[in-house]
């Protein structure tokens, strides 16, 4: 029977960052959600939520993402992608974080942290499209 062998993927340097950082925002996602659990008071609960699928899954998707693509990851687009996101990712949590305990003054900071995470999303997509190639 013939068997087909496939290259073991080889993490770029882009790629070994964004995974690095994702893993970080796992391990401050779970120990804020194991503190949920053990305290009862689920009030961080969109935060928990956003640190785990922005931080650990968005991140982490961009790092494998960026291996199989290293091009993609090297282009000036991928660096907006990474200073967008990186800057405006703790901000956007410790206003969230602010928000919910009911300090509805953070609002502004928290908006304005989300349109440059978005802007970084954009970023990261066009650099996708314009950048994937087969
Ligand atoms: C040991 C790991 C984890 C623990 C202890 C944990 C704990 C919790 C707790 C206590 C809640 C609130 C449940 C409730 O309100 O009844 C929650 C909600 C949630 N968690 Fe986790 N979690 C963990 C990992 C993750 C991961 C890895 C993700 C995503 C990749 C995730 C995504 C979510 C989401 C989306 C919610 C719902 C948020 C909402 O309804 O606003 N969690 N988690």
């Amino acid at each position: 029977m013939q068997t087909t062998q496939t290259a073991p993927l080889t993490l770029s340097t882009a790629g070994v960052i964004w995974i690095k950082l994702a893993v970080l925002y796992l391990v401050i996602g779970i120990a804020l959600g194991i503190a949920m659990g053990a305290s009862q008071n689920f009030t961080l609960r969109p935060v928990h939520a956003h640190i785990n699928l922005i931080g650990w899954t968005t991140f982490g998707l961009a790092g494998l993402i960026y291996s199989l693509f290293p091009k993609a990851g090297e282009s000036l687009l991928a660096k907006a992608h990474f200073w967008l996101l990186n800057l405006a990712m703790p901000v956007m949590m410790v206003a969230l974080s602010l928000l919910l305990l009911g300090r509805p003054q953070v609002e502004p900071i928290l908006a304005a942290s989300q349109i440059v995470i978005a802007l970084g999303v954009l970023a990261f997509a066009v650099n996708l499209f314009v950048n994937i190639k087969r």
